[in-house]
């Protein structure tokens, strides 16, 4: 079935010039990014994004660190778009992310690890809003 899903180039990696290697790989792996923009979001609007996380001990520190530099929010399309992207993203933590994977090719610890995507069909919808009204 073709969805679409939320994709975010996080700081650490658009400070690294990642974006292009990036977007190519998700085209190469057959997610279409059907939008893309370059922002840099507010402290209030990371604790918005991030809102499913509040009750985790990592929460003030992930909203500091998404709202610290510039991000690239992308929405990808394609055949299972959902799981696809979270495949090709790897494991949340680097170091036990699959060989191959965004995560394990460019993250740099569970805090900076480079990617984030939409983890069901419900949230992609709730996060496609949030960046794409
Ligand atoms: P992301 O996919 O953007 O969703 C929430 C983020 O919280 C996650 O990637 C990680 O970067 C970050 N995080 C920090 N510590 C943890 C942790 N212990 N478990 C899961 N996510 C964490």
């Amino acid at each position: 079935m073709t969805e679409q899903t939320l994709s975010i180039i996080k700081p650490d990696a658009v400070e690294r010039n990642l974006e292009n290697d990036i977007k190519n790989f998700f085209e190469k792996n057959n997610l279409k990014i059907i939008k893309t923009k370059k922002v840099k979001i507010s402290k209030e609007e990371s604790s918005d994004f991030y809102k499913v996380h509040q009750t985790k001990p990592f929460y003030i520190d992930l909203c500091n660190y998404l709202s610290s530099g510039p991000i690239v929010v992308m929405i990808l399309e394609g055949e299972n778009a959902v799981k696809k992207n979270r495949q090709l993203m790897g494991a949340t933590d680097p170091k036990k992310a699959e060989e191959g994977t965004l995560r394990k090719m460019y993250g740099l610890s569970i805090d900076k690890n480079s990617i984030h995507g939409s983890d069901s069909i419900e949230n992609a919808k709730i996060e496609i809003n949030f960046f794409f009204k």
